[in-house]
């Protein structure tokens, strides 16, 4: 099994003078799928950021599978086996899908196994590999985001917000090929949402962020977690 454990330990993080997380401590293990809610502004975004090495951590550390990745830059943490779907200007509209697809491989004699994996998932991509991303649609490039993410064959992977937009049907193929993937490699997953459904469906654990801080931590398949998150989220 490929997934890897993620550790986050009293990690500081934000802008310049702002901090946003504060003292954050955080474990999904090995194979283990969290979601994190929270509403707007609360720091889902910078915390993913901060792990990957956009923002650097004012304080603490983040471990992988117990290896020091916290002063790492970007291109180094995405090495060490993560992949992260970001919410903002994600993709290389200027390149071609096979392009996008191809970027997180070390080499490309690997493309043609690892697309014809995520081929039947993601069937919309057949044929058109010469296309350049930035013609697709909103919900395909969504769907070309989780794709290269799945390519990489990741041991974690960070998705933020990856069902904003959506509809309903593309949404459940994206659940199945988490689902599927997880099944397949035992892959590691932390997904940002504002999508409850999807969020229980696919997590075993689910946190809810308020204020750069955890405020819940609970099984994503108990009765109540839906009505439990929602109170968090409503006000
Ligand atoms: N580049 C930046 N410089 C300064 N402050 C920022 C920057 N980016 C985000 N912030 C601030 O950090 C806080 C957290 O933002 P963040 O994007 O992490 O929230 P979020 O939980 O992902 O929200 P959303 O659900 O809207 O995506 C917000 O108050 C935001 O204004
Ligand atoms: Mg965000």
């Amino acid at each position: 099994m490929n997934g890897a454990t993620l550790n986050l330990s009293a990690v500081t993080s934000g802008y310049r003078a702002s901090v946003v997380i504060r003292d954050l401590s955080l474990t999904v293990g090995a194979g283990e799928a969290v979601a994190l809610l929270g509403k707007n502004g609360m720091g889902k975004t910078t915390l993913l950021k901060t792990i990957m090495g956009y923002l650097p951590k004012k304080q603490g550390s983040v471990h992988v599978n117990g290896s020091d990745i916290t002063r790492l830059p970007p291109h180094r943490i995405a090495q060490v086996g993560i992949a992260y779907a970001a919410q903002e200007k994600p993709l290389f509209t200027e390149l071609s899908i096979r392009d996008n697809l191809r970027m997180g491989l070390e080499k490309d004699a690997l493309f043609d196994e690892r697309f014809a994996a995520i081929e039947p998932v993601f069937p919309v991509f057949k044929d058109r590999l010469k296309q350049y991303a930035g013609t697709l649609s909103g919900g395909e490039q969504k769907m070309l985001l989780v794709a290269r993410a799945l390519m990489m064959r990741p041991s974690i992977i960070l998705l933020d917000e990856i069902t904003e937009g959506l509809q309903p049907s593309v949404i459940d193929r994206i659940a199945v090929a988490l689902m599927h993937e997880r099944q397949l490699h035992g892959t590691t997953l932390l997904l940002i949402e504002q999508n409850v459904p999807f969020a229980l469906k696919v997590a075993d654990r689910y946190l809810v962020l308020k204020q750069g801080e955890i405020e819940e931590d609970g099984d994503a398949h108990a009765a109540g977690a839906a009505e439990s998150i929602f109170n968090h989220l409503r006000v």
